[in-house]
């Protein structure tokens, strides 16, 4: 009789070991796939964030060729202007490559690089940015907002554009240039060049 009853005893334990093993492992692969899907879905929601934050900041009017020549090309969305800001005294500087190609964009720079940059107008190699580049006004944004920008910035298709300069003041710009003029300097524009 005690022998029945201690083997009915173990089939059950055996029963609630192999339950609770499985359930162990099910904790697991349901624990992992909770954590993965939580950081895709942070992910997912940080370069959302980024990406609203960049149509907000205007990256696009300065950092997009053909913006400011009244075309600009959606196939190369943020890969540097062709069109650079004079400032005096200071020179002319052309809104970078934004995009992660290695060479011409951000691809080498760290994410808090590049929202050191935005916030702070300090590129890694210690130059400051041109106030062309309105660091400034973003100095304002939370760390976090930065980082979503550098984010979905990272998100971005790498393409490969070196935007020239930037120049000194003595130095002769290659490119096209915004600049403050007199009135009696100014005329109107002509057709944009193609
Ligand atoms: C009014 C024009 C303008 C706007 C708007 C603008 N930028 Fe810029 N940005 C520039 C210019 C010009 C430079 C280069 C300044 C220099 O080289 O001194 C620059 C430089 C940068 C750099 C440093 C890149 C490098 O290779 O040195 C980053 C990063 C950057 N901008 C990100 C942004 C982001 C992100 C936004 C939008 C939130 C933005 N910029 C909006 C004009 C602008």
């Amino acid at each position: 009789m005690s022998r029945h009853v201690s083997r009915l005893w173990l089939s059950a334990f055996g029963h609630v070991g192999i339950w609770l093993a499985g359930f162990g492992l099910t904790g697991v692969a349901f624990a992992a796939f909770v954590m993965s899907s939580g950081n895709a879905v942070s992910e997912t929601s940080q370069i959302e964030r980024g990406k609203y934050l960049v149509a907000l900041g205007g990256c696009n009017d300065c950092h997009t060729p053909g913006y400011f020549l009244g075309k600009p090309d959606p196939k190369r969305f943020l890969g540097g202007s062709e069109v650079g800001f004079e400032i005096p005294d200071l020179g002319v500087s052309y809104g970078p490559n934004l995009t992660p190609d290695r060479e011409t964009g951000l691809g080498q720079w760290s994410m808090e690089e590049i929202a050191t940059a935005i916030t702070n107008g300090k590129r890694p190699d210690g130059r400051e940015l041109a106030p062309s580049m309105p660091w400034k006004a973003f100095a304002n944004l939370t760390r976090q907002d930065a980082l979503a920008i550098a984010t979905y910035l990272k998100s971005l298709p790498p393409m490969k554009n070196k935007v020239p300069g930037p120049f000194g003041p003595n130095q002769k710009p290659t490119s096209f240039v915004m600049k403050v003029v007199p009135p009696e300097a100014a005329k109107p524009a002509g057709p944009a060049p193609k």
